[in-house]
């Protein structure tokens, strides 16, 4: 990936963060997504008083590609800030395997950088997938 895209998709989920409305964790998080059409969609995560209704930075970024004509997800940035970088939760994983494959990018970043890089086959490996419905013999 090239400079300029980085920073581009490292702003848009830093400003994303800045939008996160986590008053119960306090913990913020800003998500940007790059899809097939070198479009960027951001998200940031949107918590509930009831607690299990909140909703992850990663699923409000997913929503805004699908509803701007998106289908494959091309790299994902994700911004935290904790003592380890901040991945996706195991739900997030799933949720964008199903627009991406193996050797999605993954950059991990907090407020002040690049901390690291995964691919969503490292984070969720031997993953099921809508390929595994297609030949359903039943
Ligand atoms: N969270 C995200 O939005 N994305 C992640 O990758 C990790 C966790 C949110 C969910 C919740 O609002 C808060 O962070 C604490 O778990």
């Amino acid at each position: 990936m090239t400079e300029p895209l980085l920073d581009r998709l490292f702003s848009a989920a830093l400003d994303a963060r800045e939008r996160a409305y986590a008053p119960y964790s306090n913990f913020h998080v800003g998500v940007a997504l790059l899809d097939e059409n070198g479009q960027i969609h951001a998200g940031c995560n949107v918590e509930n008083a009831a607690y299990p209704q909140g909703v992850c930075a990663e699923a409000g970024a997913l929503s805004a590609m699908v509803l701007a004509g998106g289908r494959r997800v091309a790299a994902v940035l994700v911004i935290g800030d904790g003592p380890r970088p901040v991945t996706p939760c195991g739900g997030c994983r799933q949720k964008l395997r199903e627009f991406a494959d193996d050797a999605l990018p993954i950059l991990v970043a907090d407020p002040s950088g690049l901390r690291q890089r995964y691919t969503l086959g490292q984070l969720l490996p031997d993953s099921f997938g809508p390929e595994d419905l297609k030949e359903s013999s039943s």
